[in-house]
């Protein structure tokens, strides 16, 4: 396997913690951007990663940065926007695609590993529509492009278990919009494990790759099992279709906006794939439903 120089967009984040060490395993060099680095994602990122800061739509500086990379992996991402028009997941997923392709070709940066999501593109969420948009720029770019498709993200300090976990430890009852919306939750070590994978198969090349777990379960039933984890009582209460736009019309205006209005919209279409593409790459899908104690650190962390 040939030393490559790879350039992680992104890279301080819940995926690029664990996508970043995995990298350097392997003996690539490693240069993670970001907008700006936090005491806290500065102590989580691995020593041997270089670290460049600054705009990540500017075009002059990505380029400058992708200088004599072999490959860019762009992890950057919003789950929520400002407002409800759209215009905020337009500027993160489609404007920074086109700022990283347009540096790639300044650059000579051949290849681009390029996070996406299942359903992108379809259904009426503004989040999976630019998601959509963002795919198509990759596809029309000329580079040597592999898309990436998760279900939802499953490992330490993730935004799904340890999201209700909070949320059940604040309350004994627990009402829950589009309950019955289905999940396969993929394991984040075998998500770092796919890129790492791809990066050095140039098979992988052209390629889009659904990335799912073995478990298929019901957001109700994620909700469960997190309240059985941590050994809680709680009633979990799937709301009617009324009642959870009415929810998520109110979660958008509250701290930490538990639910908005575009993720009500995300949840009408199931976050599953029948072409997982882990065993393409070798990987056997690890079980999420197995790992729940490391996931809530419960022998590490107290309940909150
Ligand atoms: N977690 C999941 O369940 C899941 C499922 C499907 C797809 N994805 C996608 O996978 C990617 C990584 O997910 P993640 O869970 O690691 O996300 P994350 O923890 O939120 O990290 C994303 C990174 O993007 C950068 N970022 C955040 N807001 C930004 C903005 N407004 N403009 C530019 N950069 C911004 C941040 O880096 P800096 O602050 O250092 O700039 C952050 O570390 C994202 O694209 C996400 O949408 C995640």
């Amino acid at each position: 396997m040939s030393r490559q120089h790879v350039v992680v967009l992104g890279g301080t984040g819940f995926v690029g913690r664990h996508l970043v060490p995995r990298v350097l395993r392997d003996g690539h060099r490693v240069t993670v951007v970001s907008r700006g680095l936090t005491t806290d994602t500065r102590a989580a990122l691995s020593r041997q990663a270089s670290v460049r800061e600054g705009d990540v739509h500017d075009t002059d500086f990505l380029a400058n940065v992708f200088g004599d990379a072999d490959a860019v992996v762009n992890l950057t991402g919003i789950l929520n926007e400002k407002g409800d028009r759209g215009d905020g997941f337009e500027r993160v997923f489609v404007g920074i695609t086109e700022s990283v392709i347009a540096a790639m070709k300044a650059s000579g940066t051949p290849r681009l590993l390029h996070m996406s999501a299942l359903n992108a593109g379809h259904g009426d969420s503004h989040y999976l529509q630019s998601r959509g948009r963002a795919e198509a720029k990759v596809r029309g770019s000329g580079l040597q492009w592999t898309i990436f498709r998760p279900s939802v993200i499953a490992g330490p300090g993730d935004g799904l278990f340890c999201r209700f976990d909070k949320l059940l430890g604040m309350a004994p009852v627990l009402p829950i919009a589009r309950g019955h919306a289905r999940f396969q939750p993929v394991w984040v070590g075998d998500v770092a494990e796919a890129y790492a994978r791809a990066i050095n198969d140039p098979k992988s090349i052209g390629q889009v790759y659904e990335l799912v777990g073995p478990d298929e379960l019901s957001l109700a039933q994620i909700v469960r099992l997190t309240a059985q984890a941590r050994g809680r009582s709680r009633m979990v209460l799937s709301l009617s279709e009324r009642l959870g736009r009415w929810q998520a019309n109110i979660g958008e205006l509250l701290p930490g906006k538990p639910i908005s209005r575009d993720n009500w919209r995300s949840l009408a279409l199931d976050s599953t794939s029948r072409d997982n593409g882990l065993p393409k790459l070798g990987i056997t899908p690890t079980r999420v439903t197995d790992r729940l104690r490391e996931i809530l650190r419960l022998d590490t962390a107290p309940a909150t």
